[in-house]
């Protein structure tokens, strides 16, 4: 017999321990985890069944769609407009909200996602992965409109990942913590291998796409410089680093062994305001992050408190180990003091 709790066991004890829950809640997740795992199922037979390469058509970014993009984001609306447990949807694949077709029943949350995070990464086998937000819709609202999805990040009910790699990992947080599962595939059922997961508050590893130094802010430029220099430099000890191009597998290795990821702000036309989206990346990640101890920031305040604005909101990210957070974010400030014409915080290097 094979050890380990499953998903459904998790979920179902997790509820028991709320005795007003309606179950509501349970059925959602369990909804979204079997969307994710026929995404999985599609990413994993990608070449086998021609769904690999371009759509030939453009996101609401005007970013160029993969088919399994366009897939994954099918899937996860089909899964779960019939649940009964939404009052809405949003995903980066989708200009405007998805409405729950007035044929099915609607609930009390909002979900976002993004369906198919990194599929640049699709024709070249390298991890992907869906990442999803669940909010409450407000009281008295069964109508939502966008704006009801504009809510800072310390709002989110739940976040989590589906990381398509080598093996099919599941990580959650519903603000008690972090769990990881991975995807036994010869029973169909996720299983807790990962419970409680914290990540390390130092560390030597950092992701960043190096091609962008020229366009960074002097804060970013000051910190990598520093920690490339190693142990020939003010920090006194060797980085190493690693870029994968798919923020699912970024976070994950955080997860699992520590580090810092960065998507800054710089000075190209389309990432003044970052390069990442607040609503179904960064929050969901930096949600999960916090609960492992870790720490979330734009380099000049904390994420999960930035009001959203619109569905497609860029935000620039610095996640990860907290001691490197907090380093980047007095980076930022002394930068920014410095510029303001404020005597200068630290000495030039
Ligand atoms: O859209 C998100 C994303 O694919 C992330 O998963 C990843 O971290 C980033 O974009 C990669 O960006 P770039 O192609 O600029 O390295």
């Amino acid at each position: 017999m094979r050890k380990g709790t499953t998903f459904t066991r998790f979920i179902i004890e997790e509820q028991r321990r709320i005795p007003e829950s309606t179950g509501e809640f349970t059925l959602l997740l369990s909804s979204i985890v079997t969307a994710c795992k026929e995404i999985s199922d599609d990413v994993n037979r990608g070449q086998l069944i021609n769904v690999l390469g371009s759509a030939d058509t453009e996101n609401v970014q005007g970013e160029t769609q993969k088919k399994l993009d366009i897939i994954s984001n099918e899937i996860m609306i089909r899964a779960m407009e019939w649940s009964g447990n939404l009052a809405g949807m949003a995903s980066e694949e989708m200009e405007t909200m998805y409405s729950i077709p007035s044929r099915f029943p609607k609930g009390k949350y909002l979900l976002v996602f993004d369906p198919l995070d990194g599929s640049s990464n699709t024709e070249v086998n390298v991890s992907i992965g869906t990442i999803f937000s669940i909010l409450r819709c407000p009281d008295g609202i069964t109508d939502p409109k966008e704006e009801d999805f504009y809510q800072a990040g310390t709002q989110q009910v739940c976040a989590g990942y589906v990381l398509y790699g080598p093996a099919t990992n599941l990580v959650l947080t519903t603000g008690q913590g972090v769990n990881g599962f991975t995807l036994d595939q010869d029973i169909g059922e996720f299983i807790l291998t990962h419970p409680k997961l914290t990540i390390p508050e130092r560390t030597s590893e950092f992701a960043i796409n190096m091609s962008n130094q020229r366009h960074w802010e002097p804060a970013i430029k000051r910190y990598i410089d520093e920690v490339v220099a190693g142990e020939d430099g003010v920090r006194g000890r060797n980085f190493n680093t690693r870029w994968v191009a798919s923020m699912v597998a970024e976070v994950h290795r955080i997860l699992m062994r520590g580090g810092i990821f960065l998507y800054p702000r710089d000075n190209r036309d389309n990432v003044t305001k970052g390069r990442l989206r607040l609503l179904y990346e960064a929050n969901p990640m930096s949600f999960i992050i916090e609960q492992a101890g870790g720490s979330a920031s734009t380099g000049r305040e904390r994420i999960l408190s930035v009001q959203p604005e619109h569905l497609h909101q860029r935000i620039p990210v610095v996640i990860g180990a907290k001691e490197e957070v907090e380093r980047v974010h007095r980076y930022h400030i002394e930068m920014d003091k410095e510029l303001n014409g404020s005597p200068p915080h630290r000495q030039a290097n």
